[in-house]
């Protein structure tokens, strides 16, 4: 039976699985997936090529005078795969990094850019059919979404995940670094005091430290077809 569209809200920490599972059940479902970190850290990285991030501090009053140039957007390439653009540029590599982490988990902390990006969040799912994974979809940009998952992992098992993936991509990170920063981004996610990561009353929880990506995406699976089957 053909149900009828809804929006899917995926949140948790960092490097908890999120977008594996937000990306399987777009495919599963013929959804688009938006990954609306991907957006914070392009502002970010706009950010640090313009020198308004630097170790010590930010300017604010810049970014904020400035934040209407700055387009975000996805699209989708021959390996099927979301790539993002950052006025017309392909960010997607430069974005992943450690360094544009931390400063997208700094400006996500500013009032003027969260309001901007999650008002293109919200066009983004105007016409449903959308599975976004965050930090504030289940709470903030789509707060009335039909399904919204929130994921968890131990801190250490998150590290490694990330220490694994960094590894396989030729880096040679030290453990301790990347547990730490982990945790840095932690505690900057969930004491910030605009949107801070929560989990929305109605979400479903799963901490996927011990299980596999084939059982998460089952239980996902099994979350909408049960939603599904009452509205
Ligand atoms: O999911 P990620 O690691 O790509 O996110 C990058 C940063 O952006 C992270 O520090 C948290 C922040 N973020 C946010 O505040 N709200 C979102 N909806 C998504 C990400």
């Amino acid at each position: 039976m053909e149900h009828k569209k809804i929006n899917i809200a995926v949140d948790g920490f960092s490097s908890c699985g999120k977008s594996t599972v937000a990306k399987g059940l777009a495919k599963h479902l013929g959804y688009i997936y938006i990954d609306s970190g991907a957006m914070y850290r392009a502002v970010a990285l706009h950010a640090l090529r313009k020198g308004w991030i630097t170790e010590t501090g930010m300017d604010k009053e810049a970014l904020q005078q400035h934040i209407g140039d700055i387009a975000i957007t996805f699209k989708t390439n021959n390996k099927g795969e979301q790539e993002t653009f950052l006025n017309g540029e392909n960010v997607e590599r430069e974005i992943r990094t450690l360094k544009v982490a931390n400063g997208a988990s700094r400006v996500s902390t500013l009032g003027f850019v969260r309001h901007e990006l999650v008002r293109q969040q919200q066009l983004m799912g105007k016409e449903k059919g959308v599975v976004m994974d965050g930090r504030d979809i289940g709470t903030v940009v789509f707060p009335d979404a039909e399904l919204k998952l929130f994921l968890t992992a131990s801190p250490e098992v998150r590290a490694r995940r990330r220490f694994d993936e960094m590894t396989a991509k030729g880096e040679d990170p030290l453990f301790e670094e990347v547990l730490a920063n982990v945790k840095e981004r932690d505690l900057r996610d969930t004491s910030r005091t605009e949107s801070p990561l929560r989990k929305a009353d109605d979400a479903l929880e799963l901490d996927n430290s011990h299980i596999g990506i084939d059982e998460q995406l089952q239980w996902a699976m099994d979350m909408y077809h049960k939603i599904t089957a009452t509205t």
